[in-house]
């Protein structure tokens, strides 16, 4: 019998996707968050705090992989800290980590961390897998309806982002989970490189909607890294295929 797979975040958006495509591989599934989202069909649900180091240990127990997909606004180092610290002494034989294009070039806070939570992995003596994905266009249609919420819609100059579809990362994932340990694979990126305008543009047409767009200044570090591309990849990565606007059809209305 083969050991169940510790999906951390599994009951997230990618996660969602996830664990199903582990399911119809024959595996059985641990899922692990702090909420509990109810039993599902051979998936076992643990609650447990990554960022507190709360309730690991037991979900880490008997598991060979762990697809490392837990994740929020703040503390993703500490939390993949803690995971590993408990990975460590459970015998896991694989971790695969899910990362973001721009965790080693962009100077924000957010993607720092995310660079510190990929040390955490590689440096913790277990074999592992990595993979940088771009945004998902799930989380650029939250900003883009935040943004469509305002009279005028301020569109920063030179903010562009090559969405990609959720289900296209968690596939990939999961044929990762489910190989030999490989390091860091090349990239993951959606198939177009958009302006903020046009993304946001986008999706005011699919709603039927009309707003000004007043173009705006990203000040600072930040705004430089944004306009020479660095959260991009536009060399070597793998690209998806589902475009923003096929997303924008299904999702919008
Ligand atoms: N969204 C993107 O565009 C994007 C792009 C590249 C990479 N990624 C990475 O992909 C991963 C998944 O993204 P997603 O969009 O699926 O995120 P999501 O929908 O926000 O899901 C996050 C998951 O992590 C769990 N979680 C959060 N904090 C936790 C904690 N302290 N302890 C235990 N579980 C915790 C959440 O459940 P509870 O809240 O119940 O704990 C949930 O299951 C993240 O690591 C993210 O950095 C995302």
């Amino acid at each position: 019998m083969t050991a169940p797979i510790l999906v951390t975040g599994g009951t997230g958006t990618l996660g969602g996707h996830v664990v199903p495509l582990l399911r119809e591989a024959g595996r059985e599934v641990r899922t692990l968050s702090r909420r509990d989202h109810g039993p599902g069909d051979g998936v076992e649900h643990f609650s447990a705090d990554l960022l507190k180091g709360e309730g690991i240990e037991p979900a880490v127990k008997g598991v060979e992989t762990v697809l490392h997909l837990a994740g929020g606004s703040k503390g993703d180092d500490k939390a993949t800290w803690n995971l590993v610290g408990a990975v460590s002494k459970a015998g896991v034989r694989h971790i695969v980590y899910i990362s973001v294009i721009g965790a080693n070039t962009m100077p924000l806070s957010w993607f720092k961390t995310q660079l510190e939570a990929e040390r955490a992995v590689t440096d913790s003596g277990i074999p592992w897998t990595m993979l940088r994905a771009a945004q998902f266009h799930d989380l650029v249609l939250k900003i883009v309806e935040k943004m469509g919420r305002m009279p005028v819609v301020p569109v920063p100059g030179g903010l562009r982002f090559q969405p990609v579809d959720s289900r296209e990362v968690a596939a990939r994932l999961v044929q990762l989970t489910l190989g030999r340990p490989a390091g860091l694979v090349p990239d993951l990126a959606g198939p177009t490189v958009y302006g903020m305008g046009e993304l946001v543009g986008g999706y005011l047409r699919a709603r039927g909607k009309r707003r000004m767009m007043m173009p705006v200044r990203m000040p600072g570090k930040a705004g430089k890294a944004y306009r020479a591309g660095e959260n991009l990849s536009l060399d070597g990565a793998d690209v998806g295929r589902r475009t923003w606007e096929e997303f924008l059809a299904e999702r919008v209305r």
